[in-house]
């Protein structure tokens, strides 16, 4: 469909920026090239929308390539899934008319969100907050830092295919729940966790998840054999990646595209295309410096045209200019060969737009590298590039000449910035409103 990426054989779509950049409607748009849709990070944190004829569909651990008959969609070893969740996910699909049974695989090697990373989510939130405000990360509260540190501890982990043995789960949990109720109760919360009724719940929830878990890596080489084309689907973005991102206000995963191999067991080499998604500005939820920054009427109004409310919590999405610092140096550690510009359309009507191409310290140094560290990041000023806006064109654009010329210049300057070619402009929320480069 898209004649640029026709002869790249596997892909992938990854946020440049802090997440919330129209990924799920870019993954939507590739999919008829692709028949292997893969995630390698995150969890129920994620929440990507595809809208296509007016129905609108927030998914969060199932891949969003679930809407296209034709598609296998796979939960690599890398997320986090969360049972319940992700049954619930499924059966609201399926309530739509949504196909979900053999198109879904979830990796035997998945890691686990149990209640009680939940509750420490929230309690470690909570208990920071207190301690010091601001010190929070501002988590989805999904469960998501727990269970990764589960993953890493190794001896307190439970993984998906676990699920399916009730011997082993009631082993680990009679291990693991009194170490999480004393961890809770440090954090000031009550709990009561009974191994018994944790590994039955647990048991129930594998039960009904058997049919899609199973060796992913596996099916992977095997579509790869078999001459299928794989999209990976990054979840988050590279400014929350845990190595790459604002540390420590991340998430807990490496969700640039240098968490693809280890999320999933397909070597980075075999991924010719690298699709980068960035918004025409930039936008942030939870707690974390950012540098662009809008507490103005441009901000309310970016905010509200762009519907700049979370997909996953609700909550109002910190609104700001276009970071070109942060965005070149996303574009370099995801190795990005293309960007798609999205919710482009938003910016329309503002009488002048401004980038960001350097930052300021307190010091009075000037740079255009971008450090990922919070501390540093947080005292940088951005220092800016205004350029004339431009209206809403009367008729929707057809291809990227028909665009206003101020419009085209904005676009003009990011590649030139970047070192990128924008070859895909989102306009709109529906798949068909796209301005693609021929
Ligand atoms: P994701 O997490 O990266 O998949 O992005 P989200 O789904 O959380 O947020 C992107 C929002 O922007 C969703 O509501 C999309 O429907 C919407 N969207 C995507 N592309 C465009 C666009 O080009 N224009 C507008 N106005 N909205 C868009
Ligand atoms: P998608 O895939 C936007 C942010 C949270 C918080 C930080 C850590 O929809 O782009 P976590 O719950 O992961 O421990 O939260 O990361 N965050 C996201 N922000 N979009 C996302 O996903 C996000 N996933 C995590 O708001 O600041
Ligand atoms: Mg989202």
């Amino acid at each position: 469909m898209l004649k640029q990426t026709s002869n790249a054989r596997h892909s992938a779509v990854v946020g440049l920026q802090w997440g919330d950049e129209g990924k799920g409607k870019i993954v939507d748009l590739l999919t008829p090239e692709h028949q292997v849709i893969v995630r390698y990070n995150g969890g129920a944190n994620a929440g990507h929308t595809v809208v296509v004829e007016d129905q609108r569909y927030a998914l969060h651990q199932v891949p969003s390539g679930i809407l296209s008959t034709h598609c296998i969609c796979v939960v690599g070893n890398g997320v986090v899934v969360d049972p319940a969740r992700i049954l619930t996910e499924i059966n609201e699909l399926r309530e739509r008319g949504v196909a979900v049974g053999d198109n879904l695989r979830i990796s035997s090697r998945a890691h686990v969100v149990m209640p009680y990373h939940h509750e420490l989510d929230g309690a470690l939130e909570e208990f920071l907050a207190r301690q010091d405000q601001g010190r929070q990360i501002g988590t989805t509260r999904r469960g998501i830092g727990p269970a990764y540190a589960d993953k890493v501890l190794r001896s307190t982990a439970i993984r998906v295919g676990d699920l399916l043995d009730h011997a082993t789960l009631m082993h680990q949990l009679k291990m693991i729940c009194p170490l999480r109720e004393a961890q809770l109760r440090s954090l000031g919360v009550e709990a009561n966790l009974d191994p018994a009724q944790e590994a039955d719940r647990a048991a129930e929830l594998g039960e009904a998840l058997r049919p899609f878990i199973t060796d992913t890596t596996w099916l992977l080489h095997d579509a790869i054999a078999n001459g299928d084309k794989l999209l990976f689907e990054g979840a988050n973005a590279c400014l929350l990646d845990v190595d790459h991102g604002t540390y420590p206000y991340v998430t807990s995963s490496n969700c640039s595209t240098l968490g693809i191999p280890a999320g999933t067991g397909v070597p980075m080499r075999n991924i010719d295309r690298v699709l980068g998604i960035m918004k025409a500005y930039s936008t942030r939820v939870g707690e974390g410096p950012f540098p662009t920054e809008l507490h103005d009427e441009i901000g309310s109004q970016i905010r509200e045209r762009g519907r700049e409310f979370g997909t996953t919590t609700g909550r109002p999405r910190r609104c700001g200019w276009l970071d070109l610092v942060a965005v070149r140096y996303t574009a370099m550690v995801c190795g990005a060969d293309a960007i798609a510009c999205t919710l482009f359309d938003v910016l329309g009507g503002l009488e002048e737009v401004r980038i960001c191409t350097g930052y300021r310290f307190p010091d009075g140094t000037v740079t255009d590298r971008f450090t990922a560290n919070a501390r540093t990041i947080a005292d940088a000023e951005p220092i800016y590039e205004t350029m004339p806006g431009w209206d809403d064109p009367v008729t929707p654009p057809e291809d990227r000449e028909a665009l206003p010329d101020a419009a085209r210049r904005y676009l003009d300057r990011i590649e030139e910035f970047v070192g990128v070619p924008i070859e895909i402009v989102s306009v709109g929320p529906e798949r068909s409103e796209v301005l693609v480069e021929s």
